[in-house]
């Protein structure tokens, strides 16, 4: 009896999902949605998981710190498959950069590097060390077997969610605009024909990669087959340390346009205006400690 009712229901159960399809059939978006909701649950096509999103963040204490982590920290929320690198320029982690990072629920690394006081002058390239402290860890806890792509994502920007989407399929390096930079609206590089042929930039257009920290992201293998390209202090002016570490990993013909062939902005140097803190007052007066 009971095998009677289930051939019959398996004859009948293909008619029945015609008839769902044809009476979907008024508009195309229900049909859309019915596909996918058959697909998502009876396909399950196996896909490859997403290579990880490795975001470097140099990051130093100052009064502004902590919401400037926080917008970058509210991006990076939305951002799937996603690691943060955060790098303090201290001898020590500090315990506010500490707390934000553990309150924030996103998958972490926490490191800390003091800048050479001889360095630490206006004129100086500045996050060196600390960019190059991730590079280091990369190098020691990442493998070939590990898919992922690496970006510097100074913490005086703002992010774009879809500019995550765009960066994840970086085969090698990758670029696209970033605006308020360079003393325009923002600097791109030029394409053609899907490839980089030149750069719109306000500023020393005459080097090799013109671009911004926030303008490009390197496939994690090719961090991992360079060991030694780094960040450097020596011979390199402010302003051109992008420039000398791609030299060490990529030629401009094979830079990978992204965001439209570089036609839209997701990324903006936005910098937060200098605080005023001229009323603080010299010592503790408020009744509670509060951490800004
Ligand atoms: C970029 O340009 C190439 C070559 O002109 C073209 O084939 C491709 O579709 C463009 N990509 C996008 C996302 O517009």
């Amino acid at each position: 009896m009971k095998s009677v009712f289930y051939s019959h229901f398996f004859i009948l159960l293909p008619w029945i999902l015609i008839v769902i399809i044809m009476i979907d059939m008024d508009t195309k978006k229900t049909v859309r949605r019915t596909a996918h909701f058959y697909l998502s649950h009876f396909g399950k096509p196996q896909r490859a998981p997403l290579p990880t999103i490795y975001a470097i963040t140099p990051t130093y204490s100052r009064a502004v710190q902590k919401a400037e982590l926080t917008r970058l920290s509210n991006t990076f929320r939305l951002v799937p498959q996603f690691h943060w690198i955060v790098v303090e320029d201290s001898n020590a982690r500090t315990e506010l950069v500490s707390r934000f990072l553990a309150r924030s629920g996103l998958p972490h690394t926490h490191l800390h590097v003091p800048t050479p006081r001889r360095y630490k002058r206006p004129g100086m390239p500045r996050a060196t060390e600390q960019r190059n402290a991730a590079l280091g860890w990369l190098r020691l806890h990442r493998s070939p077997k590990d898919s992922g792509v690496v970006f510097f994502a100074d913490d005086d920007n703002t992010y774009s969610v879809e500019l995550f989407d765009e960066m994840r399929s970086t085969r090698r390096v990758s670029v696209w605009p970033v605006g308020l930079v360079g003393g325009r609206r923002y600097e791109r590089p030029l394409v053609e024909k899907g490839r980089v042929v030149g750069w719109y930039t306000g500023w020393k257009a005459n080097r090799p990669f013109p671009i911004d920290m926030a303008g490009f992201a390197v496939n994690l293998k090719v961090v991992l087959e360079n060991p030694r390209a780094l960040f450097k202090r020596l011979g390199s002016k402010p302003g051109m340390q992008e420039s000398d570490f791609l030299k060490q990993i990529a030629k401009v013909e094979d830079l990978e346009p992204k965001a439209d062939n570089c036609t839209r902005v997701l990324v903006w140097h936005t910098r937060t205006e200098k605080v005023n803190l001229g009323n603080e007052p010299k010592h503790w007066q408020d009744s509670v400690q509060i951490e800004v």
